[in-house]
């Protein structure tokens, strides 16, 4: 059974307005279903996005000179960073169902992927933000990676790399408010969507499009503030306790 406990989605956004202010915005992991999702989101509301993925681009979060490279070739001044990488199985090993099938490698490119790659591109993205107007930089967490929030156990490779990157993301919100007092930096769950990621995880879960998935997370992203930055939330901009 997939452990994502989503709630149920009664009150789908309509037709998001146009960001406010937004005019440029970088998608990292541009390649995947909620990736693709955003950038084709973006760019319907006239957004000017910058789309970047390992399989069109060569950007390998776990190296992080190809980060760096990648990251550094961009001008400042984005609106918006997103990174939307993640990975569920790597190398043909599944998320384990019980602690006597945890393997040390397994755990370990977990770790690699889903924190410390993210937490790269955090360390490359700061110098992207613009300091004197409002602007977001936030990564695809996801709910099973709450600690509070954890009753069925499981998954427990990705569940703590989720937790550790919810604090890699608490450390540089704050490190953030200092440089760049009107941007955030936040966590989000994007909800249960059908991706490569979940397709052979979901069972009987209902799942959302991931064109559906975008659009709740620009709306959650635009109804947030600077008070909310080093915070976690849910597609429907919930506090999700870490
Ligand atoms: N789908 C869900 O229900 C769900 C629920 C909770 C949280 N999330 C989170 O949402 C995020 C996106 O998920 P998704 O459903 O869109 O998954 P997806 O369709 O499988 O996309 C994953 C993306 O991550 C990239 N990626 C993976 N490993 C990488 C690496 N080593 N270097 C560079 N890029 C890498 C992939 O790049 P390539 O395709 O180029 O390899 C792809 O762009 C993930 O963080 C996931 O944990 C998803």
């Amino acid at each position: 059974m997939h452990p994502e406990a989503a709630p149920p989605e009664s009150e789908p956004f309509g037709r998001v307005a146009r960001r406010e202010g937004m005019t440029r915005a970088l998608i990292i992991g541009a390649s995947g279903g909620i990736g693709a999702a955003l950038v084709a989101a973006l760019e319907a509301e006239r957004v000017q996005v910058t789309a970047l993925s390992r399989r069109d681009d060569g950007l390998e979060l776990t190296d992080e000179a190809s980060v760096a490279t990648h990251l550094g070739a961009l001008s400042p001044g984005f609106d918006l960073v997103l990174c939307a990488t993640g990975a569920l199985e790597i190398d043909g090993r599944g998320p384990e169902k019980a602690l006597r099938q945890l393997a040390p490698e397994a755990m370990a490119a977990q770790f690699a992927v889903n924190c410390i790659g993210p937490a790269i591109v955090l360390k490359h993205a700061l110098r992207l933000l613009p300091r004197d107007r409002p602007a977001s930089l936030a990564v695809l967490s996801a709910r099973v990676g709450s600690i509070g929030d954890n009753r069925l156990g499981g998954w427990t490779s990705y569940r703590a790399a989720k937790a550790a990157l919810n604090q890699v993301v608490r450390s540089a919100a704050v490190e953030l408010g200092r440089s760049h007092p009107q941007a955030l930096c936040v966590a989000l769950h994007p909800g249960t969507v059908e991706s490569a990621l979940t397709e052979k995880y979901l069972a009987r879960h209902p799942a959302v499009p991931p064109p559906e998935a975008a659009r709740r997370l620009l709306a959650v992203l635009e109804g947030l503030t600077p008070g909310d930055s080093g915070g976690f939330f849910d597609q429907h901009g919930k506090p999700i306790p870490f």
